[in-house]
């Protein structure tokens, strides 16, 4: 089995000052390393039936696809506003300075979907938050949240503790 720490990049003071950001990307650039990150989001997931993973908008496309694929289900994006063409939902949450809007298409989850939430990264879980609220709106039954990193000093987990929460790797 491969290491995938060795694939996440720390990146000082990026975006701002005092911030190590885990850079995804050389990840990203290795094969073996893509598959096995699917696989061990498999093996978290279980023999779960899931309809539909759900993926934030960008980094959760990346893998919330691929793993949409392997499970039979259908990928949902949920998205930055203004991005999708059709009528949606909107969830408003707040962000260190300010607030920020995450909106997924009305018509993309059925009453009763089993669901899988996947994001890059848990930080402060704002953002997986408010997409799950989003999702139970729905009538949606959310199966589980998982990240590929999860900076666990940020206590995410807490704002999501309505829901299994599990991560590839911890920092
Ligand atoms: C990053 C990351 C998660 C979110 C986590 O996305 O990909 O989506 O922040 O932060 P939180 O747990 O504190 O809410 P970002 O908004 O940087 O956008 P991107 O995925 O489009 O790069
Ligand atoms: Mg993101």
């Amino acid at each position: 089995m491969i290491d995938l720490n060795k694939y996440i990049r720390e990146i000082p003071n990026f975006p701002k000052e005092g911030i190590k950001y885990k850079d995804i990307t050389p990840l990203l650039q290795s094969p073996e390393a893509i598959k096995e990150s699917v696989a061990q989001f498999l093996e978290l997931i279980g023999d779960e039936k899931i309809d539909k993973v759900v993926g934030i908008e960008s980094r959760g496309f990346l893998f919330g696809m691929l793993l949409a694929e392997k499970l039979n289900a259908g990928f949902v994006p949920i998205r930055k506003p203004g991005k999708l063409p059709a009528e949606t939902y909107s969830e408003v949450y707040e962000l260190e300075y300010g607030k920020d809007t995450l909106e997924i298409h009305c018509d993309a989850i059925q009453k009763g979907e089993r669901i899988i939430l996947h994001d890059d990264v848990l930080a402060t879980g704002g953002t997986a938050r408010a997409a799950c609220d989003l999702v139970k709106k729905m009538g949606a039954e959310i199966v589980q949240c998982n990240f590929l990193v999860e900076l666990t000093f940020l206590n995410g987990r807490k704002k999501l503790n309505s829901y299994p929460v599990k991560s590839l790797l911890k920092y």
